[in-house]
């Protein structure tokens, strides 16, 4: 397993773009399967979790080649409608499977998706929703087996929960829906951006959608799908990892393809506290703008501040004289960087779903261990920022998120060796 050997104190200075969107891609190309032939997605970054999605396409019968950033899925055969446990813990995201291929084929198995480190990740709405449209499903063996032998018929669907809207129940529902009979209204529907990039997938491929980017979606089913070529957008939370970066550095940098809209909260969070985001050509660029202040940031559904931009914040927040407070509502248990960050000399506080950040001078650096892949993110950018030399362990979970980061940041300031365990 690698590890990251981090320098610092660094300023970050200079140009860096952002790959494409992984957690658009993912429900893009689970999205394939819905039309018979080869659809093109482009813009893929190279991650595991990608890689992940793609065996997975295969196992279900489609052929999966990468060229550079494009992956081509021919789902013309789809013999095996089955997410193996195998793969399936692997990587939770594979149970955007489940819709398409219960439209596509009108019987799936998929594994149930474990637990991961930000907590427990029921799947309770996916299959309300499921069974709204007319599936009949079970579980049995830690798989979820899902049948629709006279088709799903459209339905208004309520898919809000405990916790506001679900970004992959949406995705499930939302494909499945395309190729329902008649007019399915989804309430309560995910606002993400990435959920707007698969609607407009599946607009492309000749689904009929209203109201994308909306929490309510008008679906009305088609017969039939058609393979299309798509780019997908650029990753929103690399970019605002990426922001946090400048920020904990002191430095400035430029984003050349940042979707800012797609980043408000994110934006207003960072002016609050002395950091300059301004818009430039499409891109933006972010500076520190003096001693960093204090704040309360609640996570919330888009377009609220993204849970996966928290644990990168808090980093930020660390080094913010005074107390902050970081209130997590989506992962109440998505705190695995607070002890981490605590190793670092950090003064934290978990309160329940909340984290009390009393701002110190400096961080200083320490042997800590990566978890999920956003409170791993921000273990390097804790790293950029304290003194001494910092070893991150278990450097996988950086890599399932965030493609090559080292060699992306060492050109514009930051000092990271990737060494073999
Ligand atoms: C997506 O996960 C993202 N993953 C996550 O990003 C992201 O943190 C999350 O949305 C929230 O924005 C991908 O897109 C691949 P949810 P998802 O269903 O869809 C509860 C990353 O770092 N819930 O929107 O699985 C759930 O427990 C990853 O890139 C139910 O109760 O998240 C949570 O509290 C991590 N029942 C809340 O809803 C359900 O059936 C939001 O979860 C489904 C969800």
């Amino acid at each position: 397993m690698d590890v990251f050997q981090i320098e610092g104190p660094v300023q970050l200075k200079g140009s860096i773009k952002v790959n494409g969107a992984k957690n658009a891609a993912l429900p893009i190309m689970a999205a394939a399967v819905l039309a018979e032939g080869r659809s093109t997605v482009k813009n893929v970054p190279n991650l595991s979790d990608i890689s992940v999605c793609g065996e997975l396409l295969k196992s279900l019968g489609c052929n999966v080649e990468r060229q550079g950033d494009e992956i081509s899925i021919d789902a013309t055969t789809i013999d095996n409608p089955v997410g193996d446990y195998e793969i399936v813990r692997k990587m939770r995201a594979s149970i955007c499977i489940l819709g398409p291929l219960l439209a596509r084929c009108g019987k799936v198995r998929v594994s149930m998706p474990g637990g991961c480190a930000i907590g427990y990740r029921p799947v309770d709405i996916h299959l309300r929703g499921l069974r709204e449209l007319g599936a009949d499903i079970f579980i049995e063996n830690g798989y979820i087996v899902a049948t629709a032998p006279k088709g799903l018929k459209g339905k208004e669907i309520f898919l809000g929960g405990p916790f506001g809207s679900t970004v992959l129940g949406t995705a499930n529902v939302l494909m499945a829906a395309t190729l329902a009979k008649g007019v399915t209204v989804i309430e309560s529907a995910a606002c993400e951006p990435e959920i707007t990039d698969l609607a407009n997938f599946l607009k492309k491929m000749g689904a009929r959608i209203k109201g994308v980017g909306s929490p309510r979606l008008v679906i009305k089913g088609v017969r039939h799908l058609k393979p299309v070529e798509y780019e997908v957008i650029p990753d929103r939370i690399e970019a605002g990892t990426f922001m946090t970066a400048a920020a904990i550095t002191g430095g400035e940098l430029d984003i050349p393809n940042c979707c800012l809209d797609d980043l408000m909260a994110m934006a207003d969070a960072l002016r609050n506290i002395n950091v300059t985001v301004e818009k430039n050509n499409g891109g933006c660029v972010i500076a520190r703008d003096g001693i960093i202040k204090t704040a309360q940031i609640t996570t919330q559904p888009y377009p609220g501040f993204p849970t996966d931009l928290q644990a990168q914040f808090m980093s930020l927040l660390c080094l913010a004289p005074g107390n902050s407070v970081i209130i997590e509502k989506i992962f109440p248990d998505r705190f695995m960087h607070v002890a981490e960050l605590s190793r670092m000399a950090a003064s934290l506080r978990k309160e329940g779903a909340a984290v009390i950040i009393s701002g110190v001078d400096k961080l200083k650096a320490a042997p800590v261990m990566a978890s999920d892949l956003r409170a791993s993110a921000a273990l390097v950018l804790a790293a950029m920022a304290a003194e001494g030399t910092t070893v991150i362990n278990r450097v996988y979970h950086i890599d399932r998120g965030y493609e090559k980061i080292e060699e992306r940041l060492n050109p514009v300031g930051a000092k990271i060796i990737r060494l073999k365990d």
